[in-house]
């Protein structure tokens, strides 16, 4: 999609549609907004004074100006009530709009930028939120279809703003939304797509060719031998049970730069957990493609740390196999041998996320990271205790990585909750035969699993958020859930990642 920036007001603009928007609750439109009800003679307060329009979040309604302004069509978004105006509100009216222009058949259109100038909002971070919610909303995953959808994507968006002195922020803006979008999109093309087509290999052939287009990025590809060799038994014994060879994607932008801080992301990136031989009930086995949603998340990351082209040392750890059973698998009582020397008792062989996170977690003490930020969709038990759909769980060691965590959390609107690491967790994985055991049972699930990440985390700054709620979108299109999240995979990490990032390079 195209995203242009235009000084002006949005009344006079000529395009297919132009869109403007209104509070919940107030019966008077107000800014751009009066100035095109004033133009249609009134029909806006009408539709207010008729209750037809209240002004809801993602509520939408089409005008016709019948030569009354250039554009043709008037879209009217609900941004909710105006003092819960966040830049989530933003981006939800943006998708609703966004839809809306589709289901119209509209190729371009025009839209004033929500929530700038009122509630405290920049135009800067709101024009961002504007593209954002506009690309995610827009977003349908389309790569093994034959058919064409029936109603094809709008190609252009205009953000038209008044003051042609505001244009760098608009411009700053819309393309930071472009880019931070398109990274999700990415996130979530690779979640929705099937295990026997995002292969362990085809991730790190994806990583090759991003690194690829960029100076600053580059691409090692460690294979089985070469895990070996360093020592990656819990990340190969998950890996042996699958005929699909395991790879150990390792990206970095700027590399060698000593002079930069160095943040390691980790990425979970089990392109299919069937729970191996602690086999899982087939019931919904289908959705544990999406098992490497943490790793889709630091890939899609990385591309957009290199097109940002950040002042940061930023390096995205993503290990990667399939999680089967077989002759070869890996079973119950067995015990692995980490990167660190410490050793595991295998309990279940479906707690496998944490055994190639141990790996990874150790092989990342090799950059003497600032910040070790780890990803993964670990727990059944995190969306237990938060919901799907909610809040993702953070565990962190260090309290200055986690205010950041938060800060950016605040900001990309992917919520986060912090969850304790307390000591008796560790009671939960004592093993008889081992250093620790991979399993802490059913009770305190997600707290003994971040437990037993911490064992490899060593005494870096490190932070573990459980997104096994957050990443995949069950229910189907509903008002309640934000429009700009469709069913399947919703790339949950990206815009996190992306904006903790953004401030750490900006803060130093
Ligand atoms: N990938 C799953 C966790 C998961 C559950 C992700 C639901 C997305 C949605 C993970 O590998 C797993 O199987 N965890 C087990 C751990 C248990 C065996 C200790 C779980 O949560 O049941
Ligand atoms: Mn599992
Ligand atoms: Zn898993």
């Amino acid at each position: 999609m195209d995203i242009n920036v235009l000084a002006g007001s949005i009344d006079t603009v000529e395009d297919e549609l132009i869109v403007v928007n209104l509070f919940e609750g107030v019966d008077k439109p107000g800014g751009a907004t009066a100035v095109v009800d004033q133009a249609l003679g009134g029909a806006i307060a009408d539709a207010i004074a008729g209750g037809d329009f209240k002004g809801k979040k993602g509520e939408v309604a089409v005008f016709y100006t019948r030569s009354a302004l250039p554009a043709p069509r008037v879209l009217l978004v609900g941004l909710g009530l105006q003092d819960k105006l966040g830049l989530n509100a933003v981006r939800e009216a943006a998708a609703a709009a966004a839809k809306k222009a589709r289901a119209l058949g509209v190729k371009s259109f025009s839209t004033i930028v929500h929530g700038a100038g009122a509630g405290g909002l920049t135009l800067e971070s709101a024009a961002q939120a504007v593209v954002e919610g506009t690309i995610l909303g827009l977003y349908r995953y389309q790569e093994l279809k034959n058919e064409p959808p029936d109603r094809p994507d709008p190609e252009r968006l205009i953000l038209v703003q008044l003051d042609a002195a505001n244009l760098p922020a608009l411009e700053a803006g819309a393309r930071a939304g472009e880019i931070v979008a398109e990274a999700a999109c990415l996130a979530r093309d690779l979640a929705n797509r099937p295990a026997n087509y995002a292969t362990p290999e085809e991730l790190a052939e994806l990583a090759l060719d991003i690194a690829g287009d960029f100076e600053t990025l580059s691409c090692q590809v460690l294979d089985e031998e070469d895990a070996d060799e360093l020592g990656m038994g819990a990340f190969l014994g998950v890996a042996q049970g699958s005929d699909e060879p395991a790879v150990f994607i390792v990206m970095e932008h700027n590399a060698g730069r000593d002079d930069l801080d160095t943040v390691v992301l980790v990425g979970k990136g089990i392109t299919f957990d069937s729970g191996g031989i602690s086999l899982k009930p087939g019931e919904h086995m289908d959705k544990m493609r999406c098992d490497m949603a943490g790793g889709a998340a630091v890939l899609a990351t990385m591309l957009a740390v290199a097109e940002l082209n950040l002042p940061l040392h930023v390096v995205g750890l993503v290990p990667a196999t399939e999680n089967l059973p077989s002759g070869s698998a890996y079973k119950p009582g067995d015990v692995l041998t980490a990167l660190n020397g410490k050793t595991i008792e295998i309990i279940s062989t479906d707690a496998e996320g944490r055994l190639i996170l141990a790996d990874a977690l150790a092989y990342a003490a090799r950059f003497e990271p600032k910040a070790l930020v780890d990803l993964a969709t670990l727990t059944g038990a995190c969306v237990t205790a938060l919901g799907r759909g909610v809040a993702a769980g953070v565990f962190s060691n260090d309290d200055g990585l986690l205010a950041r965590l938060q800060a950016a959390s605040q900001a990309s609107g992917e919520r986060i909750w912090p969850l304790p690491l307390y000591d008796d967790y560790m009671d939960k994985i004592e093993s008889l035969t081992a250093d620790m055991t991979n399993s802490g049972g059913r009770e305190g699930g997600v707290g003994s699993s971040a437990m037993f990440l911490k064992q490899f985390a060593g005494d870096y700054p490190w932070a573990h958020l459980d997104i096994a709620g957050m990443s995949f979108e069950e229910r189907p299109d509903s008002p309640k859930r934000p429009a700009y999240l469709q069913k399947g995979g919703t790339g949950f990490g990206v815009r996190l990642l992306i904006q903790l990032l953004r401030e750490w390079a900006a803060a130093g």
